[in-house]
């Protein structure tokens, strides 16, 4: 029955990006004449494997019927919720009226533009037989600090810790529709407002697999982040 597994992507878009501090959701704005969201599901609606993509959008987003891509074939749009985890549910009950609860979704960031082909493709190949999915992660490189709860508001340091073992994690996050959907739902009946989706998946018991990405893959964040991005994309 493998054979009639499909992929779909959820791209959470509801945001309003408060550590930008720009008027615009950081999502929408433009790096080299394109739009942040433009790029990032560009790679998702051009992947022959990719059956469909549906994006979480913020209520009385004005921007999304302006994008050309807001009447491709292949993409679907729902409502977004309080936090990104909200957000991604909704996506996932959309879904559900399309899509098998052994499909595979891959999650991924609006603002995450520089996501390209190869991510997606290495992301698919390592997770299609795996028993429980995965995440594009990086290996920590420099040297961690954790820094001390005490009056002076975090500014001094704690404690090095070792960063062994430690990754950042990225997105895409790549799980079957039924089980991610479960765990988010749980996750957040305990009160758990999750920040990625294997957080969810850990909690349920399960260790995601981590696939090694690449460092240009960021998260448009703060200010300085687009300039990068600029960097990267031209
Ligand atoms: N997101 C979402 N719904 C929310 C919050 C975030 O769909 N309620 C989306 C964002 O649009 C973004 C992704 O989740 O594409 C990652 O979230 P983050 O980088 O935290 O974006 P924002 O929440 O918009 O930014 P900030 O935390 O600075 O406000
Ligand atoms: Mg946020």
């Amino acid at each position: 029955m493998t054979d009639a597994v499909c992929f779909w992507a959820v791209i959470p878009a509801a945001g309003t990006g408060t550590r930008m501090q720009t008027d615009l959701p950081k999502q929408y704005l433009s790096i080299n004449g394109r739009r942040v969201i433009e790029y990032s599901l560009d790679a998702f609606c051009t992947h022959p494997l990719i059956a469909g993509v549906i994006v979480a959008l913020a209520a009385g987003d004005k921007l999304w019927e302006g994008l050309t891509l807001a009447k491709h074939p292949k993409i679907k749009t729902t409502p977004g919720g309080k936090e990104r985890c909200h957000s991604v549910l909704n996506c996932l009950h959309a879904l559900s009226s399309m899509a098998g609860a052994e499909d595979w979704v891959l999650v991924h960031d609006a603002a995450r533009p520089c996501i390209n082909r190869e991510d997606i493709d290495r992301m698919i190949a390592t997770l299609r037989d795996h028993p429980v999915g995965g995440l594009l992660a990086l290996p920590v490189r420099d040297t961690m600090k954790r820094a001390d709860t005490g009056q002076d508001s975090g500014q001094h340091v704690s404690e090095t810790v070792n960063r062994q073992g430690l990754w950042h994690a990225l997105t895409p996050q790549m799980f079957r529709l039924g089980r991610l959907t479960l765990a988010l739902e749980q996750a957040i009946r305990q009160g758990e407002l999750v920040t990625d989706e294997s957080q969810a998946l850990e909690l349920a018991g399960f260790k995601p697999r981590l696939v090694e990405g690449r460092a240009e893959n960021i998260k448009i964040t703060r200010p300085s982040d687009l300039k990068l991005a600029e960097l990267y994309l031209a």
